[in-house]
């Protein structure tokens, strides 16, 4: 393997391209054959968000529920708020396909996946294995960017515990996000705790206070969200997600400039233009505020905005 150890040096000379969901716009989002397409595009990073299984397995997986992205509804009965992954074990979520019908189509042209089992629910532990692949995959590192969709002390330490095992540590391509400011703070805690700070990075939605200060609300509690300091955030975390494109919460370069002050670095989510000259024009735009990174479901338009920056 090789890549999650302590030689690699994150590379901070450009802003970083990462695969949302895998290559999503192009394959079925959160599969080894997505993750692997948006590796062979020039991602940076892939990001799975996680869920944990009944039995306290890590998939990737963006909802609750298993409707949306797998077969399950031809295979069991409906129900009513549907089958959570929660419900199911390990074995029973591999037994279910993932649906052609999300934000990715069927193929790619040109693109036989390596793995296996492309199109079922991958554990984390796979998707970790395949980035750490990325060196005799693709010919360079690719890093991880795994969200904890719950804000779960369970899920906090399977996380850890997962990347500490693949040998990933503060100095390798890892992030970690989650909307919960809450579930950063204690994973801080719990990281230096094991000698082993691992970067995270606050998801959230940039607010700009009337008074002109940059505050963070974290979303997913749109009624009350949780303001915090930019300040405060660098004491838990190395960077903030932001939405683009919401009118409510603009970007502006004032905003990247105090993150940058402080020492965040500001990802921008999520980029999801299919048609290469909006693509390119969306990417240039954030490019010159300033962001470092940018989320995006076609890594190679990302790649090739950033490359021609
Ligand atoms: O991590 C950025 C982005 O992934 C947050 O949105 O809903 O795709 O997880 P979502
Ligand atoms: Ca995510």
């Amino acid at each position: 393997c090789g890549g999650g150890g302590d030689d690699l040096e994150p590379d901070q000379s450009r802003p970083i391209v990462i695969a949302h969901r895998g290559a999503s716009g192009y394959l079925p989002e959160h599969t080894l054959g997505g993750y692997e397409l948006a590796m062979r595009l020039g991602a940076d990073y892939i990001e799975p968000d996680l869920q944990l299984t009944r039995d306290g397995a890590l998939v990737a997986m963006h909802d609750e529920t298993l409707e949306r992205t797998t077969n399950v509804a031809a295979l069991f009965p409906p129900r009513s708020g549907g089958y959570k992954v929660a419900d199911f074990t390990l074995a029973e979520i591999k037994t279910l396909a993932v649906k052609p019908t999300g934000t990715g189509k069927a193929s790619y042209p040109g693109f036989a996946p390596g793995s296996a089992t492309p199109w079922s629910v991958p554990t984390f532990d796979e998707v970790i294995r395949l980035a750490q692949s990325s060196r005799s995959l693709v010919g360079r590192e690719v890093g991880i960017y795994p969200e904890a969709k719950q804000a779960d002390p369970a899920m906090e330490d399977a996380i850890l515990k997962a990347l500490v095992q693949g040998g990933y540590s503060a100095r390798s391509r890892v992030f970690i996000q989650s909307f919960s400011d809450q579930t950063l703070r204690s994973m801080h805690v719990k990281a230096q705790a094991q000698g082993n700070p691992l970067p995270q990075i606050l998801l959230g939605a940039a607010v700009m206070g009337a008074d002109g200060v940059a505050r963070l609300g974290v979303i997913g509690q749109a009624a009350q969200p949780v303001l915090l300091t930019f300040k405060d955030v660098a004491s838990f975390a190395q960077g903030v997600g932001v939405v683009i494109n919401a009118s409510a919460y603009p970007i502006t370069k004032a905003y990247i400039d105090q993150a940058h002050a402080v020492g965040l670095k500001v990802h921008g989510w999520t980029f999801a233009q299919p048609e290469a000259g909006a693509a390119a024009a969306e990417y240039r735009r954030y490019l010159e505020l300033g962001m470092d990174g940018m989320f995006s479901n076609y890594p190679d338009l990302a790649v090739k905005a950033r490359d021609q920056y």
